[in-house]
């Protein structure tokens, strides 16, 4: 099976975890693009979506279904989203759309964090996928100087502004030993929005598209 093929049976499963009549959480990336699709089939089960993306949005209002505002919205369900990479710990690395604070937010609200990944995303230590960083743009070059100390090699990614107007950084080659501490070190860089580590908050439950077939891994 070729990896959009995986990708496609990982979204597929995360239907039976839509809870009827809730609002749910929406992320970003090719994975979420197909499991949309399938939300369409049961769209008039929820009650609508908080999105974390403009791209998002805009699949979600073609099919129908009605988008909220976080602030108007008292809980949510379930979040819905990819990883670039998730250790064994469900952590993950997260960010290669370029949407990675509103997606940081949306799963700290949310009940359970579903993550659906082909295979491929599954790593031992984090890292070798090149990890986003949103920043402020004036504080560009110097975060690259701080995120240089901790190592790894830092640049900004081209042409891209955010959904919130900023610039994202990446960082090539970091070894990422203890995401939890580098979650909060980097995050603690002045002018850092949001760091694309998602330690401190994992995944609840990873379906994982495989060759073998659908993998579950459920963490509470
Ligand atoms: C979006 O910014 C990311 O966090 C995505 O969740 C991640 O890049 C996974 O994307 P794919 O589903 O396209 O692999």
């Amino acid at each position: 099976m070729n990896n959009y093929k995986l990708k496609e049976l990982a979204a597929k499963s995360a239907i039976k975890y839509v809870i009827p009549n809730s609002i749910i959480g929406i992320g970003t990336g090719t994975t979420v693009s197909f499991f949309i699709r399938f939300l369409k089939e049961i769209k008039h089960l929820i009650q609508g979506a908080v999105s974390s993306s403009l791209t998002s949005s805009k699949l979600l209002r073609k099919i129908g279904i009605k988008l909220f505002d976080l602030n108007d919205v008292s809980s949510l369900s379930i979040y819905v989203d990819g990883a670039d990479e998730i250790n064994p710990k469900m952590q993950m690395i997260k960010g290669g759309g370029n949407a990675l604070t509103k997606e940081k937010i949306i799963a700290a609200v949310a009940k359970k964090f579903i993550c659906i990944i082909d295979e491929n995303k599954q790593v031992k230590v984090l890292g070798k996928f090149p990890l986003s960083i949103e920043v402020i743009p004036m504080a560009c070059s110097y975060v690259i100087s701080e995120l240089n100390k901790l190592g790894g090699f830092s640049k900004k990614r081209k042409n891209v502004i955010t959904d919130n107007g900023n610039y994202i950084i990446e960082v090539h080659k970091l070894k990422i030993l203890n995401p939890i501490l580098m979650e909060e070190k980097i995050n603690s860089i002045a002018g850092v929005v949001t760091v694309g580590i998602f330690a401190k908050r994992p995944a609840d439950i990873v379906l994982i598209g495989s060759s073998d077939g659908l993998k579950t891994n459920i963490n509470y």
